[in-house]
């Protein structure tokens, strides 16, 4: 089995523990933004691994899908591989699961159809934002797709910080499944949301609290992802604000736009934890243990 993608720590420590030879990776963009990523070794007759990541900040997700996307259909047609397994951590445009006004794309639906007619076999993606699709098969006709938890990782981490009587809490209602999930894992025995309203057209965001005694508490405010910032920032400020002694940002998914980390130190977070999912170099926690053991 082959592993072929960036030579970075996360590939490295993959490609070890499921006992594969990685295949560097270059992601070359040129000047104007086209990309040309390009496998450095022949992989001929190979099933192949694909693992590739998103990068934080420079919220790129067309260049990450068409890297991913030329990729694949390269190591179909020309490299002549084998099978291919995509290891996409973030599954970009998951948000747009529905036409939520009148015009708008169903981008989700989108994106895996692109990915299927690449010529991909199987997909493992991490926490997929699949609030109104259910389930990720539920986005493809052929292709197997595996959506693991990302909560796992980031509940034994957040065991290393030694929380006093801790809380989880989601900033918004959809959250409530992420803030059970990681309750779980963790072994807390409370957990609730917030609920939040975006403003569709100004994306500007309200959060009404809920009455919850957070007084003295560690809490863990936690999402899938955070891209601008603004709902984890109203959480853990209102948190904060109701009395709690600690707070501790948690997501999966770094998306991080410009500005996202210092509106969430601002609003008061004492402690950001996040995966690696998203190539960041703030993640604490690492999602490799469980691809591998799903690969494996
Ligand atoms: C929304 O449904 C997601 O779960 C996140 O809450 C949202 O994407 C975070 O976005 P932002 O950081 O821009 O508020």
């Amino acid at each position: 089995m082959l592993l072929v993608g960036p030579e970075d720590n996360f590939n490295r420590i993959l490609s070890e523990r499921i006992g594969a030879s990685l295949i560097p990776m270059e992601r070359r963009v040129f000047p104007d933004g086209e990309v040309c990523p390009r496998v450095m070794n022949e992989v001929r007759g190979s099933d192949v691994i694909l693992s590739l990541r998103m990068k934080a900040g420079r919220c790129k997700p067309n260049e990450y899908l068409l890297e991913v996307l030329f990729t694949i259909r390269n190591l179909r047609e020309h490299m002549n591989s084998g099978e291919v397994t995509l290891v996409m951590p973030y599954f970009p445009y998951a948000r747009q699961d529905a036409i939520f006004r009148l015009g708008e794309p169903l981008s989700s639906k989108y994106v895996a159809e692109l990915l299927e007619s690449s010529g991909v076999n199987r997909i493992i993606s991490i926490t997929v934002h699949l609030h109104r699709i259910g389930n990720f098969s539920n986005l493809f006709d052929r292709t197997e797709a595996i959506n693991l938890s990302g909560f796992e990782s980031l509940a034994e981490e957040l065991r290393l910080l030694d929380l006093r009587n801790p809380f989880i809490l989601g900033p918004d209602t959809e959250s409530i499944n992420w803030a059970r999930e990681l309750a779980e894992f963790y072994g807390a025995e409370e957990y609730d949301a917030f609920t939040k309203e975006r403003d569709i057209h100004t994306g500007e965001i309200k959060t009404t609290v809920k009455k919850i005694d957070l007084s003295g508490r560690d809490v863990v405010v936690v999402d899938d992802m955070v891209s601008t910032g603004g709902t984890m920032a109203n959480a853990v400020k209102a948190a904060k604000e109701m009395g709690a002694r600690l707070v501790v940002s948690a997501f999966v998914h770094p998306v991080l736009a410009p500005g996202a980390i210092d509106k969430i130190l601002g609003a008061g977070a004492d402690i950001i934890l996040s995966s690696d999912t998203i190539e960041w170099i703030g993640s604490r926690s690492s999602v490799v243990p469980i691809i591998a053991r799903a690969l494996g």
